[in-house]
């Protein structure tokens, strides 16, 4: 039976050892809470760090922990060393991704030695794993500590089906691209079935630095790597709702309430919960608390405020001298403000347990809820749901990913201290019946998006992709395929092989005029082109000079302009078909205006044809200026014999009647005694070769999307390495 994996860094169990005894404590964080309802619920098996460095376990305890992780908790420990927990923990994921993301840069750490030790834990993850999947199973990857773990287990088994959740921002390009290993994280995703982000704004970040810096194709929240559609997603993530909803039903949590009233003297009480985090706006909070006291006289002895905050990332020094910070604050209001009988702020700095949490949401007339920045903020919509009675009012920083969901929340800048002082009163002063009517709408919301539906629509849509990978139409050559091709192709007395040139035979790059066959690429050439039994052509929408340039010295048929033009080795070129071009000079004009007004792009003019390139363009305006440019072109070339075709990164605008089809059907008539047939390319200039051959030939698709080819293969890489064991 095939099952669910849940992979993160943090387990949700965390392990201290204390006297030779083991301690197990809930985790806490929101991907840690909230994900577990889900594990319980769905007995998945989940796979991380259990807190502890392999040094500090003492070798009779460590199969305990491993047995008793397993039965207790169904979940199996990653082990890490102390250098790991340095340097990929606190290292690279806490000092390097974790402040760029959440964008304080400043702040940043770029250091390769964290780098590498991010690779090696990553490499730890998937070496646990492959001892833990079956064929057939789904993995969910979860956060930016695991960036990298979608590929190599993609590459371990390509049938796996694979979903990354970010926890966590995905910041703009212009942050991301900051990262000197920017490229290595993103292909590491691309591994993935299903990227899921909290908002759309980070789906369209990630979906921009994908474009930019990976320069891959997207069309809305797909884009395309290999044979594979990859899509982008948005799952704001939910809670446990019925859990919270309820709790205030037992009987220990309706007490520890009332005690905690009694020790607020029956104050109205303004309550803050977070991890120790400066992305938490922490700071800036306290002092939004001091100003609403110093504007605010009379509610001096009237107002208590709770802040809660757990402890977190310890060893990492901006989060101690944050602490420092924090503590300063804390005693300069309440310094300031405080009397005898009455503390303005009490502050704990420890983890509260669920049951305490709840008691304390239910205390409180006002939840303070204030990062810089936030993936989500669970916090926020446990408070709303913890409250049956509707109370309660909820103020939510702009900058958390929970504000685009609770908009019925005050919603303030976090760095505007006055108007958090001012929304404080207003909250405080909040009509109960307004309070309901806002918090009913929140809480419908909490209650159908809850953590179980967030989890079933993720897997729902992983699902539906994973199957539409497995039953893409055309097959991979790869495998019994390709031995099956290899021992076809060695077997035959007389081949046809049709080779198309950009994107099959050279891999594109940023400059497409410039790419040119390398020395590897040469000597296959020479091989195939010098064996008795091949009759090899070069297919392309090059120009005659081009390809006489760089094929004229092998045994190769040369079609050119998309098959108008041919050559025969030591032959003169001749035209297939008579064709006209003085539409040039009228498309010309219009393609230059387009080319001004699009920096990066040209016209590349070839005798029958012209093609308008953008592949060095920015993305985004590109794509706004080709659906004009086609729509123009359309309008215009209505009542001519032309046609458009879109390229990779070109458009091209040319004679109807020309096509590598026809290009290549005279030597498909005179060489019809072969037994082998291959025709390979990687655009929809290609599609007309492959709908002209029999269906026991090879076509052969090079990438993902539509095609009437019977196989594919992934990249151009992969036909090289196809290449190199033909000539073997
Ligand atoms: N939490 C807790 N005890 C505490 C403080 C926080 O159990 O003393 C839990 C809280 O209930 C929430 C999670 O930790 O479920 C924090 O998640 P959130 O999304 O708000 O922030 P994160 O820590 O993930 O940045
Ligand atoms: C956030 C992150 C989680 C992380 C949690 C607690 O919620 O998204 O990945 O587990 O903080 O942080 P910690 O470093 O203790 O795991």
């Amino acid at each position: 039976m095939s099952s669910t994996i849940i992979v993160s860094n943090r387990l949700p169990i965390n392990i201290s050892i204390e006297q030779d005894k083991i301690i197990y404590q809930q985790s806490i964080g929101g991907l840690a809470t909230g994900l577990k309802s889900f594990h319980e619920d769905e007995n998945s098996l989940w796979v991380g760090w259990n807190g502890l460095n392999t040094e500090e376990v003492p070798e009779a305890l460590e199969k305990t922990i491993t047995d008793e992780l397993k039965t207790k908790y169904n979940c199996a420990p990653v082990l890490l060393t102390q250098d790991d927990i340095e340097n990929y923990y606190l290292g690279f994921c806490n000092k390097t991704i974790w402040p760029l993301f959440h964008y304080f840069q400043n702040t940043t750490v770029f250091d390769p030695h964290l780098w590498e030790s991010y690779k090696l834990v990553n490499q730890k993850f998937y070496n646990t794993l492959i001892k833990l999947i079956k064929k057939g199973d789904t993995v969910w990857i979860h956060d930016y500590q695991l960036f990298l773990l979608p590929q190599l287990l993609r590459e371990y088994d390509s049938t796996l089906t694979i979903g990354f959740f970010l926890h966590i921002p995905f910041p703009s390009y212009e942050l991301f691209r900051q990262l000197p290993w920017r490229e290595e994280i993103l292909w590491g995703l691309t591994g993935s079935d299903l990227i899921g982000f909290h908002t759309f704004d980070y789906a369209r970040h990630f979906i921009s630095s994908i474009r930019r810096i990976l320069s891959l194709d997207a069309k809305g929240q797909n884009f395309f790597y290999k044979d594979r559609t990859i899509l982008v997603d948005v799952f704001p993530m939910g809670i446990d709702y019925d859990k919270f909803s309820t709790a205030i039903n037992n009987k220990d949590i309706q007490h520890a309430n009332i005690e905690y009233a009694v020790k607020t003297r029956g104050n109205q009480v303004v309550l803050s919960v977070d991890r120790l985090d400066y992305t938490k706006g922490i700071p800036e909070r306290l002092k939004a608390v001091d100003l609403f006291y110093t504007n605010n006289p009379n509610y001096l002895e009237k107002v208590t405020f709770i802040m809660i905050v757990a402890p977190s990332r310890a060893d990492v020094d901006t989060y101690m001298s944050l602490l420092k910070e924090i503590e300063e604050l804390v005693s300069h209001t309440n310094g300031k403000h405080g009397t005898i009988g009455w503390t303005p702020i009490m502050f704990f700095y420890k983890p509260f347990p669920f049951s305490e949490l709840v008691s304390l949401y239910n205390l409180a007339d006002v939840l303070l809820v204030t990062p810089l920045r936030d993936g989500m903020n669970l916090v926020a919509k446990e408070y709303i749901a913890s409250r049956p009675d509707k109370l309660g009012t909820l103020i939510l920083s702009e900058t958390a990913g929970a504000a685009s969901e609770l908009g019925e929340a005050l919603i303030v800048n976090p760095n505007d201290l006055e108007m958090i002082s001012q929304q404080l009163k207003v909250a405080l002063e909040m009509p109960k019946r307004e309070q309901i009517e806002r918090n009913t709408i929140l809480h419908k919301r909490l209650k159908r998006y809850n953590i179980f539906f967030w989890a079933s629509e993720f897997m729902r849509k992983l699902q539906s992709i994973h199957l539409r990978h497995t039953t893409i139409k055309s097959i991979l050559l790869a495998n019994k395929e390709e031995s099956k091709f290899l021992s076809d192709y060695k077997k035959a007395s007389k081949r046809l092989l049709f080779f198309d040139y950009d994107g099959t035979l050279v891999q594109f790059n940023n400059s497409p005029l410039k790419a040119v066959p390398d020395a590897e690429l040469k000597q296959y050439l020479t091989h195939l082109s010098t064996d008795p039994k091949n009759c090899l052509s070069v297919v392309s929408g090059r120009q005659k000079d081009f390809l006489e340039e760089h094929f004229g010295p092998y045994n190769v048929n040369l079609i050119a302009n998309h098959g108008l033009s041919f050559k025969e080795p030591n032959k003169d070129w001749i035209e297939t078909e008579i064709v006209h071009n003085e539409w040039q000079s009228e498309i010309r004009p219009i393609m230059q205006l387009f080319t001004d007004n699009t920096p990066g792009s040209f016209i590349e003019e070839k005798t029958f044809s012209l093609a308008w390139h953008y592949r060095r363009c920015d993305p985004d305006l590109s794509s706004l200026r080709l659906n004009e440019l086609r729509e123009t072109l359309l309008d215009l070339t209505g009542t001519m014999n032309l046609s458009i075709m879109d390229g990779n990164k070109v458009l091209e605008i040319k004679d109807s009647s020309v096509n590598k089809g026809k290009g290549i059907q005279p030597l498909l008539i005179k060489n019809s005694s072969v037994d082998f047939v291959m025709a390979i390319g990687d655009d929809h200039t290609d599609e007309d070769m492959f709908q002209i051959l029999d269906e026991t030939d090879y076509s052969i698709k090079i990438g993902t999307g539509k095609t009437s080819a019977k196989f594919h293969l992934p990249d151009a890489a992969s036909f090289r390495s196809l290449l190199g064991k033909m000539i073997k």
